[in-house]
């Protein structure tokens, strides 16, 4: 199995110039490497950039219609998108996106043939009180209804997220062999949280995962191009 990288660019950068730049450096210097890597820009640059997989960082559960301000699994598929993260922490926290939420948006993307990057993870409360297994395993047989060679599971811990205090190796190799067991099945297992080239090979070398979402990192491109070559 190839190794997966994937770019989230949350909300930026904040003009479409700037995204083609970035586009364009890791364009080339992924050129050679054989992992499968993805970019996941603001929905409004997804028609404008081409020559890497895309993804989108978010789409709503029903198919057309009175929704204003969302963006149907179809329109993505109609685009030449061809995954979609669904279930960020930041979805969860800021947008009171719930269990049954990401189910809903799950099973859409699923049935347009989209490929899901479905991410969970606990809270530092929550991994604090020793509720990390009880979190993931809810969260995992709540949100997906059924696991298929379409998913990808990220381990995303939120305490992890944008904080440069990024998971140890070792915690991280047993969450996801834990999140295998929920799971069950031949389900891809992702690391998230400050990935940077500086420890990113590690968690494909000795934590087993099979590959990496990567936020702040992937907006620098020459960065991200070391990320996706570390994995190789
Ligand atoms: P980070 O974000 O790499 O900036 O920690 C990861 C993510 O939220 O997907």
């Amino acid at each position: 199995m190839k190794p997966l990288i994937i770019a989230n660019w949350k909300m930026n950068p904040v003009s479409q110039k700037e995204a083609e730049n970035i586009f364009k450096g890791i364009r080339k210097g992924i050129k050679k490497v054989k992992s499968e890597v993805v970019v996941c820009p603001p929905f409004i640059y997804l028609s404008e950039l081409n020559g890497i997989t895309l993804g989108a960082q978010d789409v709503f559960f029903m198919d057309n219609g009175a929704f204003t301000g969302e963006i149907s699994a179809e329109m993505l598929k109609n685009l030449g998108v061809e995954y979609v993260i669904i279930g960020h922490s930041e979805r969860r926290r800021y947008f009171g996106e719930t269990d049954e939420i990401i189910r809903k948006k799950i099973s859409k993307a699923s049935q347009f043939g989209l490929k899901v990057i479905f991410c969970c993870g606990e809270t530092i409360e929550e991994k604090t009180a020793g509720k990390k297994e009880e979190i993931l395993k809810r969260q995992i047989t709540k949100g997906l209804s059924r696991i298929n060679d379409n998913i990808n599971i990220v381990y995303e811990p939120v305490w992890a997220i944008g904080t440069g205090n990024n998971c140890g190796v070792e915690e991280a190799k047993e969450t996801i062999n834990f999140i295998r067991k929920i799971a069950g099945g031949a389900v891809r297992v992702l690391y998230g949280g400050s990935v940077k080239s500086e420890n990113s090979g590690e968690y494909i070398k000795s934590s087993g995962a099979n590959g990496l979402l990567v936020g702040g990192a992937s907006l620098d491109a020459e960065e991200f191009v070391k990320i996706v070559k570390s994995a190789e």
